[in-house]
C-alpha cells in the first residue's frame, strides 16, 4: 500500500473513530499506545493546519455553535438529565441564597432544569450562549423572574454585573485553541472569592471533528491548572461528573482571589 493510500485509510479510520461509540472505544485503546498516539496526533495536527489554510480556525470553531439547535444533538444525540452536573456544582458551593450564577453554554437547559427540580437556591441565574436559537428556546421554556438568557461569546461577553459563580459543562472543550481567553474574561467579572466550575475531557488530544467545524480538545490536569493560574485564578481542585453512563468528565474548580 502506497503512502497516500495509507494516509487516506488512516484519515477514514480517524473520522470513524470520532463519530461512533465503537470507534471511540477503539480510539481510546489506540491512544494508550504511544506509537499510535503519536500517529493520531500527527494526523490531527495536519488536519488542523489544512483547515487553518482555508480560513480562521477560531471562526470555524464557533460556526457550529452559532447555528446550534436546542436539542439533544448537543449531548450525543441523547437527552440526558443535568442532575449529575447540578449535584457536583451544588457540592462545591456554587448555589446559595443571594448568589448570582452564570452558566456558559446552557444549550437546551438540562442543567438549569435539574437545579430548579432540586430546589438549589440563587438570587439570579444568567445563561450565556452563542446560539440565538438556544437562547430563544430557553426564554420560552424558563419563565422565572430570577432567570435571564443572553446571546454572547464567553471569550468577550461583558456581564451586566459581577457574579459569584460560573458553571459550564460540555463547552470549554470546544473552545479553540483553548479555554484560556474565556477563563480570563470570566475571572475578571467574578466577585472576590467567586468560583468557576467547568468540565473537560481528560487526556491530550486536540482535533477538528469530521464535520470540519467542531473543535475538541482534551487536557491533562497539569495543563488545566496552568491555564487557571494564567487567568489570575487559584486552582481549588478537581472532581468528576457523569453526564450519562460512560460519559464521565473531569471537573475543574477555580476560585477568584479574596
Ligand atoms: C455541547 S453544548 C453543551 C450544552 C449544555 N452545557 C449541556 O451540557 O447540555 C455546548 C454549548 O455551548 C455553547 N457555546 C459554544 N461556544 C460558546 C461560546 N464561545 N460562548 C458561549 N456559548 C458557547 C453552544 O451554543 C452550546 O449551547
Amino acid at each position: 500500500m502506497g503512502a497516500t493510500m495509507l494516509a487516506r485509510v488512516l484519515r477514514r479510520l480517524v473520522a470513524w473513530s470520532d463519530s461512533s461509540d465503537a470507534g471511540r472505544r477503539l480510539r481510546a485503546g489506540l491512544l494508550a499506545n504511544p506509537l499510535a498516539a503519536r500517529a493520531i496526533d500527527a494526523l490531527d495536527q495536519r488536519r488542523i493546519n489544512r483547515l487553518a489554510k482555508q480560513g480562521d480556525p477560531v471562526e470555524r470553531s464557533k460556526r457550529r455553535w452559532r447555528a446550534a439547535e436546542p436539542d439533544r444533538g448537543l449531548s450525543w444525540g441523547e437527552e440526558h438529565s443535568g442532575h449529575g452536573a447540578a449535584r457536583v456544582a451544588e457540592a462545591h458551593g456554587v448555589f446559595g441564597p443571594g448568589r448570582r450564577v452564570l452558566e456558559v453554554g446552557p444549550g437546551y437547559g438540562r442543567i438549569l432544569g435539574a437545579c430548579l427540580e432540586s430546589g438549589y437556591e440563587f438570587e439570579r441565574y444568567t445563561g450565556l450562549d452563542l446560539s440565538e436559537r438556544n437562547v430563544a428556546h430557553l426564554r420560552a421554556n424558563f419563565a422565572d423572574s430570577r432567570i435571564e438568557f443572553v446571546v454572547g461569546d464567553v471569550e468577550n461577553a461583558e456581564l451586566a454585573e459581577p457574579v459569584d459563580s460560573v458553571i459550564s459543562f460540555l463547552t470549554f472543550k470546544h473552545l479553540y485553541p483553548s479555554f484560556e481567553l474565556a477563563l480570563a474574561n470570566l475571572g475578571a467579572q467574578l466577585r472576590p472569592g467567586g468560583i468557576v466550575l467547568f468540565d473537560l475531557l481528560e487526556g491530550s488530544r486536540a482535533y477538528f471533528h469530521y464535520d470540519a467545524s467542531s473543535f475538541i480538545r482534551h487536557y491533562t490536569r497539569d495543563q488545566a491548572g496552568r491555564i487557571v493560574e494564567r487567568a489570575g485564578l487559584a486552582l481549588a481542585g478537581f472532581d468528576t461528573v457523569e453526564h450519562a453512563p460512560g460519559r464521565e468528565r473531569l471537573v475543574v474548580i477555580a476560585r477568584a482571589p479574596g
